[in-house]
């Protein structure tokens, strides 16, 4: 048995920034996490992060309620109003304490920190690190982690959580280069783990983005909130499902369809490319089902090359980095083919503003959570934003809990520990035991392709309840999937087979919240209910979990007060 005060699972920007601020307080963390934490997928973020910081010429009289305004309008109005001001207000520091620890944001020339334009936003106010930005805010906390002595267990994939008398006592984690599995105990958990993205096929998420492991909590009867919406970003790569940022339009960049027409004109022309992400996506795939993709396939152009080679020198190397090496495509001379993607998990394990979740001990924050302040659309930019300001806040509020708890500590720990290790053992045993006859990455493909085509862009009922049929076709069939090998290092085979029955209840909590949801909002856009209908529907999704079927579904007032709803236009 392990044992540290706190244990942050998820190396990513939230699990980091929590476990710093935790430390700050004296609290003795530990991070885990699969990868090592400069690998995290929150590396992936390019175009920027969001903050009030009035810093843009166009920007001056920007501030934390205009920001605030925009997100809850972003949000098509479900996004918990004084949550959302949490958050803008937050901001201004939570940035400029990253500045602090070192982080090289590019700058204007009077050498404050530079802010782009972004869709859905009533000015610029995306700060930047050229196209890297999720990459230099990530490997900046990393260092402030390795300066502050933060305990890493690195290439630890954890199975379960450790939950006694009702309260989160730890996790259960395979030491994936040594073997075995181990009891982290502590005092309590903060979950990091990301989004769910790699539940649909066609994702700019990174393979380690499953959900898997944030259904553990739900496992263990903590809600997920707001699961049906899912954000498909407008520009992924063709081929590769890889980003090209948001920034290539907030710099300038246009979108162009097989007869060559800036098509955005047609829906929303006075914002153009920069409409909120379920607008543009949407657009596109309007355009692609009218036959008018790039030749008449499932593809538009993005096309930077007026931008000039300079400026995308400076602003978007990453950019052009990624089109060349997976496209083949050089953007200085020639148009992207790109598609809108699956990007991000509007839902989550439902947490309050400070990371608490309703099981004691556990807490939660960035993309696995959901606070809410994204309702049924984020606006780019707020996702790196939510991390270093939920994961600073729960870290805190995390720190608390444990200074304020009396009996617990290491002893107690030893006490206990044993038999929650032996039952992932028993898990996994049982699994190899099985007469299989089932193949679960078969499975997991059919999975991540029912979400696609089930559960996209545009949902109608009798195509959902389909899918929700088959994913559950696909949980019966997945209790006959067996492990061929439940030994070793590096067992990979293990690992993705253990999570994918979380991805499925991940999976199903999202079919069942989207076609229970009889109107449009946000990112759900169903083409039998084509309009937002506040009067019923302006609530939240509370999915609990059941091990037969799908999840009981309830709902929840959304917190207004400062905004009152309003039609959408841009
Ligand atoms: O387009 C992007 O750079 C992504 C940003 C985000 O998801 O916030």
């Amino acid at each position: 048995m392990i044992y540290h005060q706190l244990i942050v699972v998820g190396g990513g920007l939230a699990g980091l920034r929590a476990a710093i601020a935790a430390k700050a307080a004296g609290i003795d963390v530990a991070i885990l996490s699969q990868v090592h934490p400069g690998r995290s997928h929150s590396g992936a973020a390019q175009g920027g992060v969001n903050g009030a910081l009035a810093n843009h010429p166009e920007g001056h009289d920007d501030s934390p309620q205009k920001h605030a305004f925009d997100t809850v309008k972003g949000s098509d109005y479900l996004a918990d109003q004084p949550s959302a001001l949490q958050l803008t207000t937050d901001a201004v520091p939570a940035i400029y304490d990253l500045e602090h620890m070192g982080c090289p944001f590019s700058r204007f020339d009077d050498g404050r920190i530079a802010q782009r334009p972004f869709g859905g936003a009533g000015y610029p106010r995306t700060c930047y690190a050229a196209d890297k930005t999720g990459h230099y805010m990530l490997h900046t906390l990393v260092e402030q982690a390795y300066k502050h002595e933060i305990t890493m267990y690195i290439e630890w994939f954890v199975m379960d959580l450790i939950v006694e008398d009702g309260e989160c006592k730890g996790v259960v984690a395979y030491n994936m280069t040594r073997g075995g599995f181990e009891e982290l105990r502590g005092e309590a958990v903060v979950m990091a783990t990301g989004g769910a993205g790699r539940t649909y096929s066609n994702t700019t998420n990174a393979v380690i983005s499953t959900g898997g492991v944030a259904a553990m909590a739900y496992h263990a009867g903590v809600p997920l909130k707001d699961m049906e919406f899912v954000q498909f970003h407008p520009t992924g790569l063709y081929t590769t499902h890889i980003l090209m940022t948001e920034a290539c339009r907030g710099e300038g960049g246009y979108l162009i369809n097989g007869e060559g027409e800036r098509f955005m004109q047609r829906y929303t022309p006075t914002v153009m490319e920069l409409a909120p992400r379920d607008i543009t996506s949407r657009s596109i795939q309007q355009e692609i089902d009218a036959g008018r993709g790039i030749d008449g396939k499932d593809f538009v152009y993005l096309d930077l090359r007026h931008l000039g080679a300079e400026l995308l020198a400076d602003r978007l190397p990453g950019t052009r980095d990624l089109s060349i090496h997976f496209e083949g495509v050089d953007p200085v001379f020639e148009p992207i083919p790109i598609q809108p993607c699956q990007h991000y998990s509007m839902g989550g394990i439902d947490t309050d503003v400070n990371g608490k979740t309703e099981m004691p001990g556990l807490y939660a924050a960035g993309e696995c959570a959901c606070v809410s302040v994204h309702g049924a659309n984020r606006l780019g930019g707020n996702s790196l934003l939510e991390t270093i300001v939920f994961g600073r806040r729960a870290g805190s509020a995390v720190a608390g809990f444990i200074q304020g708890r009396t009996g617990g500590g290491k002893a107690a720990a030893a006490a206990a520990a044993g038999s929650a290790a032996a039952r992932v053992r028993g898990r996994i045993d049982d699994i190899a035991a099985r007469e299989g006859s089932e193949d679960a990455y078969v499975i997991r493909t059919e999975m991540t392709l029912t979400m696609r085509y089930h559960f996209g862009i545009y949902r109608e009922q009798s195509v959902m309840q389909q899918g929700l049929d088959k994913l559950l076709a696909l949980k019966e069939r997945l209790k006959k999937a067996k492990l061929r090998y439940t030994g070793g290092v590096w067992n990979v085979d293990m690992i993705r087979t253990a999570e994918l029955e979380g991805m499925l209840d991940v999976a199903l909590a999202t079919a069942s919240g989207a076609l229970a949801r009889t109107e449009s909002r946000g990112s759900h856009a169903r083409t039998d209910f084509e309009t937002r209908d506040d009067e019923a529907w302006l609530k939240h999704t509370v999915s609990t979990y059941q091990p037969e079927g799908p999840p009981k579904l309830s709902y929840r007032p959304v917190e207004m007060g400062l905004f009152e709803p309003q039609e959408r236009k841009y």
